[in-house]
């Protein structure tokens, strides 16, 4: 079986899977299951220097996401600094200490998480979305009252995502956690009208569907700065662990499949992505370290994007083509099919007209077995 080490952060990591913080990462013993399951590191819940005090009720699992207004940490700084903090350094493996929300907090917070045995510090500081000032700002008064990595946590809600990793990197951050859960979401009780996240009505939201959101972000945050990066977001399974590495992720964090599945989720996960790893021939998981980069477009100015409606031209001859020997004849790809250009023959293969297909794609991405591919420039009738 492939092995899962990683050097992230002048860290020797047994997995890349990292517990990011939440509700998991707030008392050691949870801590412990996970460090048991063979988790590679601990980022802990937000402590902040009075604890808070979360509104009722503030977690939602909606299946493929999860809603919560959780805040930080409700467990009192010194509580943490005597008794949760060395129990966790007791794990063997990188503690990080997610410490907030405002630079002077984070600069008071640092030495003695550190102190109480914390290898690393991840800031959650109240930024505006539009200033990644008071981030900066963190990051220079911690970096001087601490000698060990300090990683930011970057929310995929400011204004300009690259433009405040550079920000972060210029102020001396070793890496980012990127990305926080979504503001906002609102799921409604069918009955009554009323939100679920009684609150505000509205809430952030994490878990599988922001997969696809985190892999952008990761993989322009990898592109533009080159910083370590924890991908976090909607990481559930080992497919997901490959997709954030193979777009530019160094570890990967995991907060709301550890909360709805416990730490058993640590081991299927590994298992998975041994797996998933042994398919692409890969001995090492460095090996797919940011192998989807060279396929995403980083050209933004306008200029460019003249570029971009070339491209399209250039596809113009991609149409789908099924594999008759892969296909279980369950027809999706037929009933899915906007274009009718999909048909089953009277032998129950199922043949794409190539004159009638617009190559959009929706096909493929709906076969449950992976049996359509592309043709490209191929006449069918
Ligand atoms: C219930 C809950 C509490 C969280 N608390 C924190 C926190 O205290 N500090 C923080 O930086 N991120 C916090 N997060 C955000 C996660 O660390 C993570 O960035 C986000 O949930 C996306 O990852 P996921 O889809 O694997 O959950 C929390 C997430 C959840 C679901």
């Amino acid at each position: 079986m492939m092995d899962l080490n990683v050097e992230f952060l002048g860290y020797r990591l047994r997995s890349p899977l990292i517990a990011a913080s939440g509700p998991p990462t707030m008392d050691w013993r949870i801590s412990k299951a996970l460090a048991d399951a063979g988790i590679g590191a601990i980022i802990t819940k937000t402590i902040l220097m009075e604890p808070s005090v979360n509104p009722r009720p503030c977690l939602y699992h909606g299946g493929s996401f999860f809603l919560n207004t959780e805040r930080c940490s409700t467990k009192p700084t010194q509580e943490w600094l005597d008794s949760e903090l060395p129990a966790m350094a007791e794990l063997g493996i990188p503690i990080i200490a997610s410490i907030g929300m405002t630079p002077e907090d984070a600069e008071q917070l640092a030495g003695p998480v550190v102190a109480a045995g914390a290898n690393g510090v991840e800031l959650s500081i109240f930024t505006p979305v539009d200033d990644p000032a008071p981030m900066q700002e963190a990051i220079r008064r911690v970096r001087a009252q601490v000698d060990v990595p300090i990683l930011c946590k970057l929310s995929c809600n400011v204004s300009d995502v690259v433009a405040f990793a550079r920000a972060f990197q210029e102020a001396g951050a070793d890496g980012v956690s990127a990305i926080d859960a979504l503001k906002a979401a609102v799921v409604l009780n069918p009955r009554t009208g009323e939100p679920a996240m009684r609150e505000q009505g509205f809430a952030r939201m994490s878990g599988s569907a922001l997969l696809p959101v985190a892999l952008y972000h990761v993989s322009q945050v990898a592109h533009y700065t080159g910083l370590s990066i924890v991908g976090t977001g909607g990481v559930s399974d080992g497919q997901d662990v490959i997709d954030m590495i193979s777009c530019g992720a160094g570890a990967v964090g995991i907060c709301s499949q550890l909360i709805v599945e416990g730490p058993e989720a640590v081991e299927r996960i590994h298992r998975e992505v041994q797996k998933a790893a042994e398919k692409l021939n890969a001995e090492v998981l460095t090996m797919l370290s940011g192998r989807s980069l060279d396929y995403i477009d980083f050209t933004s100015d306008d200029e460019e994007r003249q570029e971009y409606e070339k491209r399209a031209w250039r596809s113009q001859d991609l149409t789908a083509k099924v594999d008759s020997e892969t296909c279980i004849r369950c027809g999706r790809c037929e009933t899915i099919c906007l274009y009718h250009a999909i048909a089953h023959s009277d032998s129950g293969d199922y043949r794409v007209s190539s004159a009638v297909c617009e190559g959009c794609g929706l096909c493929l991405s709906s076969c449950p077995v992976g049996a359509i591919g592309w043709s490209k420039g191929e006449q069918t009738a």
